[in-house]
């Protein structure tokens, strides 16, 4: 099986599905529960900002190499999300001011639910075309070499923090290709991280992971 790129995206949707749910539910008559969304909003805004930005600076700039351009609709998709984000946080704003926090808040959840639609069809033109692009272009290596840089900044406790946010929104197989990543990429951390494996694996993924390992090796 070719290396995939991509796999954090399961972790993406249910983010932004996760936040257009609670502000479904949100009172936004209530200074305590706009708080809570202003906080939720903001993480989930610095998270999809990082993920653009990595996706530009990495596998665009790796295609361009490549001479592709497949990748210039998901290029333009980034800058209009960065416009969205910027109106979605003016609406936000907006409901703390307003005469009429609960009609602004409603517009708050329309335009959120209309981005979380359009986010799931950028996912898909990048998993679908881009992703398929990828793999045809460049090597296994070249792929997992993306990921090399991130690893080598990264501290074994970020690492872990990274496992415990993704694991629980991903299947057996893309556990094993993020631990393969940081194995092969950092050994050393990779071993000071397996020893914490029972905080982001059930005893029967260890288990199978291990095995794994030695039948590859
Ligand atoms: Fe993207
Ligand atoms: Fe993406």
């Amino acid at each position: 099986m070719r290396v995939k790129l991509y796999r954090e995206h399961k972790y993406v949707s249910f983010a932004l599905s996760e936040l257009e749910r609670l502000i479904a539910k949100t009172d936004f008559t209530d200074t305590a529960a706009i708080a809570e969304i202003q906080s939720e909003w903001l993480r989930i805004k610095e998270m999809l900002e990082g993920h653009a930005y990595h996706e530009e600076h990495n596998f665009h700039t790796l295609l361009e190499k490549k001479g592709s351009t497949i990748h210039h609709e998901a290029h333009d998709d980034h800058e209009h999300q960065e416009e969205t984000l910027k109106k979605l946080q003016c609406l936000l704003d907006a409901v703390q001011t307003s005469p009429d926090p609960i009609e602004t808040g409603y517009q708050f959840y329309l335009a959120f639910r209309r981005f979380v639609g359009d986010n799931l069809l950028h996912l898909h033109e990048e998993e679908t075309k881009l992703l398929p692009e990828l793999q045809r272009l460049c090597t296994d290596e070249e792929l997992r070499a993306i990921e090399y840089p991130t690893y080598d900044l990264m501290t074994v406790e970020e690492m872990q923090e990274m496992v415990q946010v993704l694991f629980p929104h991903m299947n057996f197989s893309d556990k094993c290709a993020f631990l393969t990543d940081i194995k092969l990429a950092e050994p050393q951390k990779f071993l000071q991280l397996w020893e914490k494996a029972n905080y982001f694996l059930t005893a029967e993924e260890v288990s199978k992971f291990q095995h794994s390992q030695t039948v590859s090796s």
